[in-house]
């Protein structure tokens, strides 16, 4: 896939968007600064001039609308086992988008997607990843870190290129396949959501629940005090411990 470094945009999943509109290619977009980065619900994602990794992929998959969500979790997947890669540092997944070392924020993927014809028209997904950050404004100090600040040592390069290779490849896997069960298992390995007590957040309703890990369809099974099973979807969805951000 077509790499385009450059140096400076409002977001570079925005600028993927308006692409996609008028035709473009699949490729992949890295900014080295980012002056309007967005975050999942509508934050802001700060994104300083060389602090962060800053990429988005831009895609066009033959799959139904229904399993477009699906490819938030691919690529936290394929960033685990990059960062992994590149820098030795095991991360864990917060599903359905964050990756966390020591139960801190490290890495955020936002997706974006727009449907024709009843099919996926195009799927945008960008990953901001903190890598030297050495410090985090005061609101965020307490659930951030950066690669950095757990004890990493890289190349940013490599890092990019780790994390356009895993996607590559486990994203192909998740086309053939057009499911999400060959990676189930290992995303329940890999994921802070299984046995803990978290809060659910859905617009309008917010309750407790033990969480069991994902199904098959990239669901977050929760249980609920009723011991009724509940399977959550992601889109306007937060997780969060009782008692923090994991
Ligand atoms: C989150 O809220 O956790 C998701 C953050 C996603 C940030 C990345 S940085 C590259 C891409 N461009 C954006 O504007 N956002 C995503």
């Amino acid at each position: 896939m077509y790499i385009e470094h450059i140096d400076v945009i409002d977001s570079t999943n925005e600028e993927l968007i308006r692409r996609a509109r008028v035709g473009g290619m699949p490729q992949v977009l890295i900014a080295t600064e980012q002056l309007a980065g967005r975050g999942r619900l509508g934050r802001t994602w700060v994104s300083n001039k060389g602090e962060g990794l800053y990429m988005s992929f831009l895609l066009r998959p033959e799959i139904s609308v229904e399993k477009a969500p699906l490819i938030s979790l691919i690529m936290g997947l394929a960033a685990h086992e990059a960062i992994k890669e590149a820098t030795g540092i095991e991360t864990k997944l917060k599903w359905p988008n964050d990756l966390v070392i020591d139960g801190k924020k490290v890495a955020g993927i936002l997706a974006s997607s727009e449907i024709k014809d009843g099919k996926p028209d195009f799927v945008v997904i960008g990953i901001g990843i903190n890598m030297f950050h050495s410090e985090f404004p005061e609101e965020i100090a307490v659930t951030a870190t950066s690669l950095k600040l757990a004890g990493g040592t890289f190349i940013r390069e490599d890092l990019e290129n780790s994390i356009v290779k895993s996607f590559n490849r486990y994203y192909d896997i998740f086309i053939r396949e057009e499911s999400f069960r060959a990676f189930m298992e290992e995303y329940n390995s890999l994921t802070v959501n299984v046995d803990r007590r978290v809060k659910v957040i859905e617009p309008g309703n917010e309750y407790e629940a033990d969480s069991m890990g994902v199904n098959e369809n990239g669901e977050l099974m929760v249980r609920l005090d009723s011991k009724e099973i509940k399977c959550i979807r992601s889109g306007e969805v937060s997780v969060r411990g009782v008692y923090g951000y994991i």
